[in-house]
């Protein structure tokens, strides 16, 4: 298939695109490298680099091949940042992903896989999470996620789009060629990671007050590769005339912040400097999913289990590319 991948120069998108071109599919990336890279993109794959909401870039990237299904990953995702500029947010995040939706129109495209986030439950619900547990963000950021979903079912219900939400949970690790390096990284791993080389200052603790069983957050981390690969499988299973639907991507263990810290230590031989600090707004005490249905429906299942694993993985990566990507 040929599949255009939006957001494919960033990190959960150039393992996408890894895991498309070992599949034998064609990848077309759209990314306007905000937060992305142009080395993050594998060679085989053509690069229009260009923001979704711009026509012309849209107009390029649809016309370098006949596309078969689109993959939208691109967006804005800082927690924190949505609380600080929510209306950047449904900038990018809805009113731009809806004009994705009608250049796809446009162009008779109607498969999409699409990057959800846990971050459209209430966290108040009980643990694990499933597809059917009550949806309410706790922050802007979860909000436009969960209303670019509503315009996805209200789109699918008049047959103009058929499509799959993967409502990943937290995306750690690393391929061998791909990993995570943003620019003002908030993600709790590789700040860990960088600590840990002696590469920046101590790590904040957001909150040593949640009622946890060490009082720190409890997030469930899963491995890049395996949530690339469950794209692979979803643009096949609506190729394969698949219903619409939200399927969860995670581990199914919870694991607190200091035992992050702990298996972060014993994987690179390390001490890590970190700092106690309040709790940040919008950040829920816990989050587990049941991905149940994703290894029903789409017969995935992942293949990197466990903390450590996912932490070398990342160890690996960083320790080959201290700097990150040059471009
Ligand atoms: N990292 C996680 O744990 C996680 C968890 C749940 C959901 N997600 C979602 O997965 C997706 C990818 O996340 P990531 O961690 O790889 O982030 P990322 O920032 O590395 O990737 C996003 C990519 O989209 C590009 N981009 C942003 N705005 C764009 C625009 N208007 N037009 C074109 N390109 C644009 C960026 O340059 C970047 O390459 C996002 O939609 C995010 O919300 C991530």
């Amino acid at each position: 298939m040929n599949v255009l991948v939006t957001g494919g120069a960033g990190y959960i998108g150039s393992v996408v695109v890894e895991e498309l071109v070992r599949a034998r599919h064609s990848a077309i990336v759209l990314d306007d490298l905000s937060s992305g890279h142009r080395d993050a993109v594998p060679p085989l794959a053509y690069l229009v680099k260009g923001s979704i909401g711009d026509p012309e870039s849209l107009g390029q990237a649809f016309q370098a091949k006949s596309i078969d299904c689109v993959i939208h990953l691109a967006a804005k995702s800082g927690v924190a940042e949505s609380m600080a500029r929510p209306d950047l947010y449904e900038q990018v995040n809805v009113t731009q992903g809806t004009f994705l939706l009608d250049t796809m129109r446009a162009h008779g495209v109607t498969d999409l896989v699409f990057s959800s986030s846990a971050a459209v439950y209430d966290p108040s619900a009980p643990m694990p999470l499933t597809e059917s547990s009550p949806l309410r963000p706790s922050n802007p950021y979860g909000e436009t996620k969960l209303r670019f979903e509503r315009i996805l079912e209200e789109r699918a219900a008049t047959g103009g789009i058929r499509y799959v939400a993967l409502r990943y949970f937290n995306v750690a690790g690393a391929s061998i060629d791909r990993g995570e390096d943003h620019r003002g990284e908030t993600h709790l791993i590789p700040l860990l990671l960088d600590a840990a080389r002696g590469a920046r200052e101590p790590v904040p603790i957001y909150g040593s007050d949640y009622p946890t069983r060490d009082g720190t957050a409890i997030r469930d981390y899963i491995h890049v590769v395996d949530v690339a690969e469950a794209h692979v499988r979803a643009i096949r299973y609506l190729a394969d005339g698949g219903e619409n639907r939200a399927l969860n991507l995670g581990a199914g263990q919870g694991v607190s912040v200091r035992e992050v810290i702990a298996a972060v230590e014993t994987v690179t031989g390390r001490r890590v400097p970190t700092v106690p600090a309040p709790r940040r707004q919008g950040d829920p005490p816990a989050l587990i999913a049941s991905s149940d249905a994703a290894r029903r429906v789409l017969g995935w299942s992942p293949q990197f289990e466990g903390l450590n694993v996912i932490l070398e993985t990342a160890w690996g990566w960083r320790v080959r590319h201290p700097e990150g990507y040059k471009e």
